[in-house]
């Protein structure tokens, strides 16, 4: 049976996030999720900008009123690369969702083309070690209690040029796995894979049940990473996530780090994954 969601479209709109900030604020319900087909105002982490022209991404953002606490709220930006990982894998193979069965099914059946969505850590989307989606989490708070959470997702869907910046590290699903994905498809599929793992969140309020989840999807899995920390940045093998999402990394001497994501990011030995 088909879940039943609000989602409020736009052609063209500033931001998805914004807009969906001014939804909360007028009494939106949890759940509702806010999509455009062009932003001209679209949001990136630290400040940058979002490209966001018409016709060929995916632009949404989620409206989320949990009432857990505010500490609680990072955690959702991996709940939901989870989810647009797995909804990316659904939608490239074809084989769609519907429990924990069907996730290990998905793998196994996948073509030996079919690129697998990886996770770099803590929440950007790769295909090939190229970036195709990103996610911007934001939150309004109120004396100390959570009003809302806004969880925007950009995907690159459709074959597009990219800024001599971004070149040699973004891409789209098309050019990778040579299809042309429905954009109103992978956010049933997304928002599919999100109720379920947000199910699996509420019962121990983080990441217990899905730390194995998201570990096999890392990118960074075993990997060498330098941890790029403002107080210093230093390099170790990554060695998946804990309950609370922050990556671990063990050092030479053997000793292992637990980093957080708020100021830090992680990058390969080589480049960016
Ligand atoms: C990043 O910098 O990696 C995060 C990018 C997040 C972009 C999405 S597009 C939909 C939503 N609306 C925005 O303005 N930003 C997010």
């Amino acid at each position: 049976m088909k879940k039943e969601r609000t989602i409020l479209y736009y052609d063209r709109i500033d931001s998805t996030n914004v807009q969906a900030g001014k939804e909360a604020q007028s009494g939106a319900e949890s759940g509702t999720v806010i999509v455009a087909d062009m932003q001209t105002a679209g949001r990136g982490r630290r400040g940058r900008t979002w490209a966001s022209p018409a016709g060929i991404n995916l632009y949404f953002s989620l409206i989320l009123k949990p009432e857990f606490a505010i500490d609680k709220a990072s955690m959702l930006t991996l709940v939901m690369a989870l989810a647009v990982a797995e909804g990316m894998e659904r939608s490239m193979t074809g084989i769609s969702g519907g429990g924990q069965a069907d996730i290990q099914e998905n793998t196994e059946t996948m073509s030996v083309d079919t690129p697998v969505p990886r996770i770099k850590w803590p929440n950007d989307i790769v295909l090939n070690g190229k970036k195709v989606c990103g996610i911007l989490t934001e939150m309004s708070v109120k004396q100390g209690t959570i009003e809302h959470v806004i969880i925007g997702v950009g995907i690159n869907v459709y074959k597009q040029e990219f800024s001599t910046e971004l070149v040699d590290k973004a891409t789209s699903l098309e050019a990778e796995c040579g299809q042309k994905i429905s954009r109103s498809g992978l956010l049933e599929e997304i928002m599919d894979a999100f109720e379920d793992y947000y199910a699996l969140f509420e019962k121990k309020g983080d990441l217990a049940e899905l730390r194995e989840f998201y570990n096999q999807k890392l990118v960074n899995l075993d990997s060498e990473v330098r941890v790029l920390d403002p107080k210093g940045e230093f390099t170790g093998i990554a060695t998946g996530i804990n309950d609370k999402g922050e990556l671990c990394v063990e050092l030479e001497g053997g000793s292992t780090v637990e980093v957080y994501a708020g100021e830090v990011s992680v990058r390969g030995i080589c480049g960016y994954v």
